[in-house]
């Protein structure tokens, strides 16, 4: 497997945020500036060498772009997780670490306007991002609804706390600690969410939480394109990558060959696509940059959206119905049904 998409960049240092979570800043050489150029809400995916495997993760920046001038992605330990355990046992100042480009859509269109913000835990890191935009950029008024287990447990309490300081008329910050409140049910987080009904809202937490923020928000009438909800799954080790894909069913009608158009940073590339390709690899063997990370329809690095013909995605552990619905697809995952196929990738 080709690793030239992962650059090598230093860690200028490592701080930790609470007892279990601890912040990694980059260093990004000026020629790479361009490269790692984001949108607040982005994640970074970085290849760790854990006991002579490759593990790829996936992991939010909570820097925010024009606002710090490096790079800051936070990492909070999951039980039994080997990529974060690695990352807040070895990481140091100093290290060198390999890193993709910044990737992701969960990052709003527009930061004007008003914003319900829903983090639980470590779901916090992409929306502190995006909350520190909104507020430097825009000009609406934001809820931060930020579901802890307890006090401990809060990351970036004291900046949070400065935030809503600064800006009372526009930021308000409601913590929830199911330690004092319990957990939260779909009943409680709906009437938080009601006088909001208007904002848009990005969601990022446990499974549960946003299962239970997506009802909530529902149930408080908000419409379903205003709620953005990011969700992480464990990556496969790269090791790994050949055997899963390779168990992944034929799709049911297919084309023996296909052009594809792909819109990709401001250039079109047209190449010829095998039926049993993927767009990504296709791409990739055409020499095209095309975003990707986990190439096993589990990270969303891939995404781009069917513009023109139809392909069958193989598998898929990212996309909702929503997503499908736009025409969403992963292009590591995506091969062509139709003769011609357009894809854009976001820009
Ligand atoms: S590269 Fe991860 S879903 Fe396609």
């Amino acid at each position: 497997m080709t690793t030239q998409r992962y650059h090598a960049l230093k860690v200028r240092a490592v701080t930790e945020e609470t007892h279990d979570a601890r912040s990694v800043v980059f260093e990004v050489p000026p020629e790479l500036a361009e490269t790692f150029k984001y949108r607040p809400g982005q994640f970074l995916t970085l290849r760790l060498p854990v006991l002579g495997r490759h593990l790829p993760r996936c992991y939010s920046m909570s820097s925010a772009p024009t606002l710090d001038a490096h790079l800051r992605v936070t990492v909070k330990r999951v039980k039994d997780g080997r990529g974060s355990n690695w990352v807040c046992d070895h990481v140091r100042a100093g290290d060198t670490l390999e890193v993709m480009a910044p990737a992701g859509v969960f990052t709003p269109a527009s930061l004007q306007g008003d914003f319900l913000l829903c983090a639980g835990g470590s779901g916090i890191t992409p929306v502190f991002s995006i909350l520190r935009s909104a507020l430097a950029h825009g000009q609406g008024r934001i809820r931060l609804l930020y579901a802890n287990r307890d006090e401990r447990s809060v990351i970036f309490r004291d900046e949070l706390n400065a935030l809503a300081a600064a800006h009372p008329a526009r930021l308000q910050v409601i913590h929830w600690l199911d330690s004092v409140q319990g957990v939260p049910s779909v009943a409680q987080l709906a009437e938080l969410a009601r006088p909001w009904a208007q904002a848009q809202a990005f969601i990022c937490g446990p499974g549960l939480f946003m299962d239970a923020m997506v009802s909530a928000l529902e149930k408080a009438g908000m419409p379903g394109e205003q709620v953005h909800v990011e969700r992480f799954v464990s990556l496969p080790d790269e090791e790994d990558v050949a055997a899963i894909n390779a168990a992944a069913p034929a799709p049911a009608a297919t084309v023996e060959r296909a052009t594809v158009e792909m819109e990709l940073d401001g250039e079109l590339y047209t190449l010829e696509v095998g039926g049993t390709e993927t767009l990504l690899d296709a791409a990739l063997k055409a020499g095209i940059n095309a975003p990707h990370s986990c190439q096993a329809g589990m990270c969303a690095s891939c995404m781009c959206q069917v513009v023109e013909g139809e392909v069958h995605l193989r598998h898929n552990e990212v996309l909702d119905a929503k997503d499908l619905a736009k025409r969403w697809t992963l292009s590591c995952q995506a091969l062509p049904t139709t003769e011609r196929v357009k894809v854009r990738f976001p820009g």
